[in-house]
């Protein structure tokens, strides 16, 4: 190892990243590579063969460097500055394979650039047409091909197979590459008639390709990978991640697609964190990728796109795995239409793209969503389906703050205005979840426990229930809830409008006695930076203080919280409002009946008109009718 690290020296490693000068004794300096700067304090000591940052105090020698700037391990940095070197490596142990032949990896590396090199110089021919047009049809003009390298294998038998044995591979080395297979009489090509798509690893050294049927004649699967080899482990390869890792690093997120169409999509849309697996499931090896790259960045997300019906089902469970940290980081996008980046591109144009993205939601809300949405909430029988099915979900949230908060979301999802009662319902199911766990009964995951049914009645005694009722399970007080968190958060989306609602259009008491609180805070039209503070002192008592503070901090339930939504809310609350004096009065028409005085009869069969005609006005044209 001392050999490799002093073979190459460390001022010519380090110049490939950045400019490098007199720093003066023999030393050199330039920014920074590891941390923001705007004068160098990245100093070089080719002498001493390390370098030293006195801004991040960042340091090491050549190997450390290229470990930490390329988030490569040891033995990847050894195998990689030996080939720059022009070392053969002596495999000892912890080497990357035992007893396998020196300089391997160099040599399968080396038929991969060739290989690549070949295709792409195909894709121009004219055989290659078909697979221009493949491309020209999902969007990529030859810039974006030339971009991630696409190129064409001919259909022949063997023409890649002959071309690499003509630059001096051996047939042993060309099927160990997965490049050839074995053939009725010797080596024939495995990639024909397809569109390539290089696979490189982190470096940026092509390891594999990804190779797309083009003709119908060809009975192979649509897409054919190359095999595990030496240096092909599709467990371990993110198509995409040379081109994306600096962004990724730099931007503290990660966006995973389906395809290698859909990360050139992504990439040319300007999402250029886009990555995808090869042929498999994102697991295990993938996150620890993805990990080295965030470096456990607290901000750290990763996106996953999915094209819409099972995308529920796998993301609910992909929460479960053993790896809730990153479950914590993980949003779910769903794209429109069933389509896939690629298609979303063609059709709606890079802006949707990025939308897409940007809209994306955090993993454990979509699991919820994706429960809630399968049942009818409002009906009482279809909310307490909902509850029993997400609340194990919620329950197998081990961080427990992280689990309270989801409860009381899920509350909100349902439209369980006793926030206690899930949050209760939650904690029982985890503390049942753990006792089991230490009883060692063997289905321990989360998962398992989800999909299986709910346990039968326990002791799930209704929450004693603090301050005023709030009838668990009406729609009505679900929207009165949105509006009023409407009116503490985003006071400018619903004022004036909302100054004007009585407290008695809100049917749960507590949700009247905030209602007042507002008025007696001066109402939303003149929040201002007080606006909060006021309202909470304006409460009569601690329990109303605390409702408060929930509904300003639990999240509005709209993907956009915009005008459009805010209206939404005040029209049903004033509708329901409506509806409610509309069957008052139609009562008290039947009450009064025919004996009473013609006039007080006409008044209120003129209120009766009056209340549905603005009830129609309502329905008709929304918030405009207010
Ligand atoms: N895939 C695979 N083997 C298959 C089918 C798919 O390995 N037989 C992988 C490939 O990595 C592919 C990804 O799954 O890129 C997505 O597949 P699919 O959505 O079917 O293809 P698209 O990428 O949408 O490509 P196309 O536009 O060619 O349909
Ligand atoms: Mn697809």
């Amino acid at each position: 190892m001392k050999a490799v690290r002093d073979a190459v020296p460390i001022d010519a490693v380090v110049s490939e990243y950045l400019q490098l000068r007199n720093a003066g004794g023999g030393n050199l300096k330039g920014l920074c590579p590891f941390h923001d700067e705007k004068s160098p304090s990245f100093h070089v000591s080719p002498a001493k063969g390390l370098y030293h940052c006195f801004g991040c105090q960042e340091g090491g020698d050549t190997v450390d460097f290229v470990m930490k700037i390329d988030h490569l391990s040891f033995t990847e940095t050894i195998e990689r500055l030996a080939a720059q070197a022009g070392i053969t490596l002596r495999y000892e142990e912890g080497g990357y394979t035992p007893g396998r032949q020196q300089g391997e990896r160099t040599r399968l590396v080396e038929a991969h650039k060739v290989a690549a090199q070949f295709y792409a110089e195909q894709l121009d021919g004219a055989e290659a047409e078909i697979g221009r047009a493949f491309l020209a049809g999902r969007g990529f003009d030859q810039a974006a091909a030339r971009h991630f390298g696409v190129g064409y294998s001919p259909a022949g038998w063997d023409h890649l197979t002959r071309f690499l044995r003509g630059r001096g591979f051996t047939d042993k080395e060309l099927i160990l590459s997965g490049l050839s297979q074995d053939g009725r009489r010797g080596p024939i090509d495995r990639f024909r008639g397809r569109l390539m798509w290089p696979i490189r690893d982190i470096t940026g050294d092509v390891v594999g390709f990804g190779a797309r049927k083009l003709r119908d004649d060809d009975n192979g699967p649509k897409y054919l990978n190359t095999p595990e080899t030496p240096i092909y482990r599709k467990s371990h390869v993110l198509y995409g991640i040379d081109l994306a890792k600096k962004d990724i690093a730099k931007g503290n997120r990660a966006v995973v697609v389906e395809g290698y169409t859909d990360v050139m999509a992504c990439h040319l849309a300007g999402v250029t964190t886009a990555i995808a697996t090869c042929g498999t499931a994102f697991a295990g090896e993938h996150v620890k990728i993805l990990r080295r790259l965030l470096m456990d960045n607290s901000r750290a997300k990763v996106i996953f796109t999915f094209d819409g019906d099972a995308a529920g089902q796998r993301a609910a469970l992909r929460a479960f795995e053993d790896d809730q940290k990153f479950a914590a980081h993980t949003n779910i996008a769903v794209t429109p239409g069933g389509m896939d980046p690629c298609e979303l591109r063609l059709d709606k144009g890079d802006d949707a793209v990025r939308q897409l993205i940007e809209e994306s939601t955090p993993l454990f809300e979509f699991a919820l969503r994706s429960v809630v949405a399968r049942h009818d909430v409002d009906a009482p029988e279809g909310q307490a389906a909902a509850l029993e099915e997400a609340a194990p979900i919620v329950a197998g949230i081990k961080d427990s703050s992280i689990r309270h908060q989801y409860a009381v979301r899920l509350a909100g999802l349902l439209g369980i205005l006793d926030t206690q009662f899930v949050v209760l319902r939650v904690g029982q199911l985890a503390r049942w979840a753990r006792e089991r766990e230490a009883r060692g009964d063997g289905r321990s995951r989360p998962a398992a426990r989800a999909a299986a049914p709910a346990p039968a009645a326990g002791p799930a005694a209704p929450p004693a229930s603090r301050g005023p009722a709030l009838n668990l399970r009406s729609p009505a007080h679900r929207t009165e809830r949105e509006l009023l968190k409407l009116a503490l958060q985003r006071p400018d989306l619903v004022a004036p409008a909302f100054d004007a609602y009585g407290e008695d259009e809100f049917t749960a008491p507590p949700y009247a006695v905030v209602r007042r609180a507002i008025e007696t805070a001066g109402g939303v039209a003149l929040a201002d930076g007080d606006y909060l503070t006021r309202v909470r002192d304006a409460a009569p008592d601690d329990t109303v203080r605390s409702m408060i503070t929930e509904l300003a901090v639990e999240s509005i339930h709209a993907k956009t919280v915009d005008e459009i939504y805010a209206g939404q809310q005040l029209v049903q609350v004033r509708l329901r409002a409506v509806e409610r004096r509309v069957r008052e009065v139609q009562g008290s028409l039947v009450r009064l009946g025919a004996q009473s005085a013609p006039d007080h009869l006409a008044a209120v069969q003129n209120e009766l008109w009056v209340l549905q005609q603005y009830g129609k006005a309502l329905q008709e044209r929304g918030a405009a009718a207010l």
